[in-house]
């Protein structure tokens, strides 16, 4: 495997040297250290979120304006949805896996990830099943556009995908759609400054449905990969796994505390930005008004501070530090849907093997990606 391109050695290698806040070469602040990241996550007046010039519901909003938001973003990810969602994730998972070749090559996160995370996600939406392979293959521009730093690139499969989500947007304007969860979202109000309700507008919409997106192909596809990886290189592992997944739904906690310790310890989602509103004190630094600051998950989730031996895989005693859903304001809304979906796709792969096994050397994502961008694995 890949060591040159994995961040988490980077991050260990600056924590280890004392450097939980660093200034990086293109000036903006790199916070890594456990502590620091939390300050800074839980201080959303000091470290703002309105980072970019784009239009970003709720993740770009700061404030009240933001809690307005956030608010019809979480009224869509109740428990109660989620877990009225679970059985139809359970049969796409089940398909996805039992279609997937025996005794040869495959790889992971285009063969198991990709394919479940944008058919989950059409399941959940109300998107129509012709779409799947045009968002699978919006995924993957998109991921090479990401890690070639490429802004024409990106432009266009922003762009592309404004595109396919406001043609389904569109479609719920005119009624021609169920009431799905995209046509309930279209006809979602907000509340207003002074205590009234607007509906949303359409620019709203889509970037709501963008973050959505973003959180539930991207980031589920690279979670997977990375446990998967993780099962596969450590047999111990994969059985105690195999033993919980047998016992679901009673150990359905233990399930998903295992996965959340796994994506602590190889963190795919690096990071997220800020920019600092006032001049603030953080990790021995004095960093100035109108500073780009990187909030580092990984590097924090790996602090020797926090977790002694970060590699050491310790589902209960390490969970109320885990930062891999954030923390603060905008601590992500989707965990519970997220950690069902890794949960039905991992035990549908657990119960439909009797071993997976690594076959060579897997391929690292560059930053500013996380996790894989390919894990071969062979399944008996
Ligand atoms: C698959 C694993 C996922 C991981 C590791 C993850 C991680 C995170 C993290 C660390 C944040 C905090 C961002 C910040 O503080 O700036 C966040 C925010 C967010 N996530 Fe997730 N996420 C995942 C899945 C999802 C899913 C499935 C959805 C929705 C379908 C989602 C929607 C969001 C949204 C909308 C925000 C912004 C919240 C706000 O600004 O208030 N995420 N996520």
């Amino acid at each position: 495997m890949d060591a040159q391109t994995d961040p988490r050695t980077e991050y260990d290698r600056l924590l280890h040297a004392g450097c939980p806040v660093q200034r990086q070469a293109d000036g903006s602040w790199l916070v890594s250290g456990h502590a620091e990241v939390v300050a800074a996550a839980t201080d959303p007046q000091t470290f703002s979120s309105a980072v970019s010039r784009f239009l970003q519901v709720p993740n770009g909003l700061d404030g009240d304006e933001h809690a307005r938001y956030r608010r019809v973003v979480d009224s869509f990810m109740t428990s109660q949805q989620v877990d009225a969602l679970q059985e139809g994730c359970q049969r796409i998972a089940d398909q996805v896996v039992e279609d997937l070749p025996r005794g040869q090559r495959l790889d992971v996160v285009s063969d198991l990830g990709a394919p479940f995370a944008v058919k989950a996600q059409c399941h959940w939406l109300g998107w129509p099943a012709r779409i799947e392979p045009v968002l699978v293959d919006w995924m993957a521009d998109n991921q090479r556009a990401t890690a070639a730093r490429d802004d024409a690139a990106l432009a266009e499969v922003a762009e592309r995908f404004d595109a396919i989500v406001g043609e389904q947007v569109a479609a719920r304007r005119r009624g021609e759609s169920p009431d799905d969860v995209t046509g309930q979202l279209a006809r979602a109000t907000v509340e207003t400054a002074d205590g009234g309700q607007q509906p949303l507008n359409d620019a709203e919409v889509v970037s709501i449905l963008r973050n959505w997106t973003a959180g539930d192909l991207g980031s589920l596809a690279v979670c997977l990969g990375v446990l998967v990886y993780s099962v596969a290189v450590a047999p111990e592992l994969q059985q105690e796994l195999r033993e919980i997944a047998a016992d679901l739904p009673g150990r359905r906690d233990d399930f998903d505390r295992a996965i959340d310790e796994l994506l602590r310890i190889d963190d795919p989602f690096l990071s997220n930005r800020r920019v600092t509103t006032r001049e603030v004190e953080l990790g021995g630094q004095q960093l100035p008004a109108g500073e780009r600051v990187v909030l580092a998950w990984t590097g924090a989730n790996r602090d020797r501070r926090v977790f002694p031996d970060p590699d050491h895989h310790d589902p209960q005693g390490h969970a109320a530090q885990n930062l891999v859903y954030g923390i603060g304001p905008h601590v992500c809304p989707g965990r519970e849907l997220a950690t069902m979906e890794l949960r039905v796709v991992l035990t549908a792969l657990l119960r439909g093997t009797t071993n997976i096994t690594p076959d060579g050397t897997g391929d690292r994502n560059d930053a500013p990606l996380g996790g894989w961008a390919e894990v071969p694995v062979v399944l008996d």
